[in-house]
């Protein structure tokens, strides 16, 4: 990968092991290794990794395709997206979305979408940036560490060249619960 940034920097396949004991920023969900493993041997195309020169991490995504096609909700989902501190700004972020989006649009899919705490600002005005909308808001989907309910999230979709008339993102008029989401 070339970055839009001005460093020069390649991606590989993550390590799980260098993304998980990266962990970039508190906003980023850090999962077990066995999670990263299952994306990886699923989707490895969906996992990308921005390393600097020196070999230091970046950023990553990782991600995945699912639903059906029959209902028109085959879509790229993005289960995770992080940038370090020192390197943010410079573009990579939007740049491993872009990936993604071509992977999806590649893989036929009628949109991309992802979930993030309704409190992250910075990261909902970044999507807002990319030409995400907010699909729905799924009440307490974020757990606290002793389970119990921490925060809602918005479910955040851009459409791909599939969908033409953009019916996967017509935002729905209430909220939904987690239950309620495949
Ligand atoms: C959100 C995050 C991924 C952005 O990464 P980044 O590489 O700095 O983002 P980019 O440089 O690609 O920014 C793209 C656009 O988003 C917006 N943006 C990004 N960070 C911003 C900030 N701190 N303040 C205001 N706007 C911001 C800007 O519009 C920016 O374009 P511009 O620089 O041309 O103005 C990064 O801050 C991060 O890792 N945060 C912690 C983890 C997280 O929240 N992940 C998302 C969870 S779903």
């Amino acid at each position: 990968m070339t970055c839009s940034a001005s460093t020069t920097s390649d991606s590989t396949e993550a390590p799980a092991a260098e993304v998980v004991a990266s962990n970039l920023d508190p906003l980023t969900e850090t999962y077990g290794i066995p999670f990263y493993l299952q994306y990886l041997a699923h989707w490895p195309e969906y996992f990308i990794v921005a390393e600097a020169p020196g070999g230091e991490l970046m950023g990553y995504i990782m991600g995945k395709a699912e639903g059906s096609v029959a209902r028109e909700e085959w879509h790229g989902h993005v289960t995770a997206l992080s940038v370090a501190p020192e390197f943010r700004r410079l573009g990579l972020a939007a740049k491993l979305m872009e990936l993604l989006e071509e992977i999806s649009e590649r893989k036929g899919g009628f949109f991309v979408d992802l979930f993030v705490r309704v409190s992250n600002q910075v990261a909902v005005n970044m999507y807002k940036q990319l030409g995400y909308s907010v699909y729905r808001t799924v009440i307490e989907y974020y757990s606290a560490s002793n389970g119990e309910p921490d925060e809602d999230a918005y479910d955040m979709r851009k459409a791909l060249s599939r969908d033409t008339e953009k019916k996967s993102i017509i935002p729905l008029p209430h909220p939904v619960r987690p239950e309620d989401i495949e």
